[in-house]
């Protein structure tokens, strides 16, 4: 049985200075035509009313008691028309888009993630142009934009992974091409009171529709952040907030249409001018899941972190000279394979972990359901390891012809003379500012790694950083503990080769 939550993700805006601030994005006169297309308990129009009692208000609310309730809340208002429906897809709303739209003004809360069963997504995805319907924030965003009158403004918070996550570069470009941006105001979640979406940061974007392709391309728009409390929303004379400027049309040169809200310009330019990516001169790919990691994985001691679930490993039965002839299971009397899993660890993951291993075992991983036997080209060959999530800092260790899992990303390099210093480059701050700025989230997927700029090291740079990353290797094998002046080195050279 699904929740009410997850079907209507019902989190109100209890809190004051974002609805006044929400408001005032819209410069309402009074003479507007305004849809609130989730419209809850009402919160939004309450002070709208307030000000302008006979602007036009059309409410739309998809959950049966919050559609009572908004009716009887407003049954003495003949300009509020409150109306039952799923805004996604009213097919009133949808012939009035069609139109060219029919607001003046929207205003919204949308819900975030809200749970659809998986038929129901796909039609929606047809009918919103191939857009990302599983995160249904967007697609109001999108419909809502497209109920727009010209040059009617949108008022809209949501979450800020539309500013740069892979999935959501139609709805960018969109808002783009068709929209001016006026602002958007970047913040923690925890201005949100109550509720706790597992989001990083919240947004909160105003445009205004447009359908002049060119000046929307001209169009700057200004990016607040840094906000120290919830007050300082639409506050803009303070002088500790970060503004950042950007024009659309830079914005939509970027890789995927990204908005890199990150202000450092050197840095910004590098995503935006490389010739080179990660993607071109490496394969960037994620790793193997036994469906059943508590039966088949096995660890080499009980000291080892998050070790308490799982079996010892028979060591005598690891087979440690690992090639990629053995792909499809071991052929000799050995039973396991030592894996790289995730964790932040930089340069060197011991041999902690074994995958049992056998042909027939690997036989069964290829036809179960809930393993993954993927990219099995890749296994046992020499690569880097960077885990998916990260906790500040990415880290890389070498696989070095060892299985890795699926909380992976495998980095293989075409030419494995560069090996070495990919090592050294994945785990200096150079990268960690790149992939941050790419995706602001911890989540280092490989669609992203693909995308971060590769800057060629002349041969001798290639040269001095091998030799130091032999030596923090041999050091690290042996006892644990790396050099760390040799690791500042490596990162002053690739500093100064990318200038940040
Ligand atoms: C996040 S709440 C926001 C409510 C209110 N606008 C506020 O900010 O307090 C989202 C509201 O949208 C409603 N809702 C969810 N999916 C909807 C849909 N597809 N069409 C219309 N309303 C929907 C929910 O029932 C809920 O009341």
């Amino acid at each position: 049985m699904i929740s009410e939550n997850r079907i209507y993700q019902p989190y109100y805006t209890k809190s004051e200075p974002i609805v006044k601030y929400m408001v005032s994005l819209l410069k309402l006169s009074g003479s507007e035509k305004i849809l609130e297309p989730c419209a809850g308990d009402g919160v939004f129009l309450d002070p709208i009313i307030k000000n302008f009692s006979n602007v036009q208000i059309d409410a739309f609310e998809l959950n049966e008691n919050s559609y009572s309730n908004l009716l009887v809340k407003y049954s003495d208002r003949e300009n509020i028309k409150v109306k039952k429906t799923d805004t996604l897809t009213d097919a009133g709303l949808q012939f009035l888009c069609s139109m060219g739209g029919g607001y003046d003004a929207v205003i919204a809360n949308p819900p975030y993630g809200a749970w659809r069963d998986h038929g129901e997504r796909k039609k929606l995805k047809k009918s919103y142009n191939g857009f990302y319907a599983k995160e249904s924030y967007s697609l109001f965003l999108y419909r809502c934009t497209e109920a727009l009158n010209e040059n009617g403004r949108l008022s809209f918070i949501i979450p800020d992974t539309y500013l740069n996550l892979h999935m959501h570069k139609h709805i960018r470009k969109y808002i783009l091409t068709h929209t001016k941006i006026k602002e958007m105001a970047l913040f923690p979640s925890s201005y949100f009171p109550g509720v706790n979406f597992g989001y990083a940061n919240l947004s909160i974007i105003a445009l205004e529709k447009c359908s002049d392709y060119k000046s929307n391309l001209e169009n700057e728009f200004t990016i607040i952040k840094g906000f120290n409390s919830v007050e300082e929303l639409g506050n803009n004379n303070i002088e500790t907030l970060k503004r950042i400027k950007l024009k659309q049309k830079d914005v939509l040169q970027t890789t995927d249409y990204s908005f890199i809200t990150n202000g450092n310009k050197s840095l910004v330019d590098c995503i935006n001018s490389t010739q080179l990516k990660i993607g071109d001169i490496c394969d960037c790919v994620t790793g193997f899941y036994s469906g059943n990691d508590k039966e088949y994985l096995k660890v080499k001691n009980k000291t080892i972190r998050n070790s308490k679930n799982y079996d010892l490993v028979k060591l005598d039965l690891v087979e440690f000279n690992c090639s990629s002839n053995i792909v499809n299971g071991i052929t000799n009397d050995k039973e396991y394979v030592p894996i790289v899993k995730g964790g932040n660890r930089k340069y060197y993951k011991p041999d902690d972990w074994f995958m049992l291993w056998s042909e027939g075992k690997v036989a069964f991983y290829k036809a179960d359901k809930k393993a993954r036997y993927q990219n099995s080209a890749y296994y046992f060959r020499k690569g880097i390891g960077v885990p998916m999530v990260s906790s500040s800092s990415i880290t890389a260790a070498l696989i070095e012809n060892r299985l890795f899992d699926q909380s992976i990303v495998g980095i293989f390099p075409k030419d494995e003379s560069l090996l070495y210093y990919l090592l050294a480059f994945f785990n200096s701050p150079t990268a960690n500012k790149l992939i941050r700025t790419i995706n602001s989230s911890t989540n280092n997927s490989s669609n992203y790694i693909k995308k971060v700029p590769f800057t060629k090291p002349s041969d001798k740079l290639i040269q001095d950083i091998n030799k130091r990353i032999e030596i923090i290797l041999n050091e690290y094998k042996s006892t644990g503990l790396f050099s760390h002046e040799l690791e500042e080195q490596n990162n002053k050279d690739i500093k100064k080769l990318y200038g940040f």
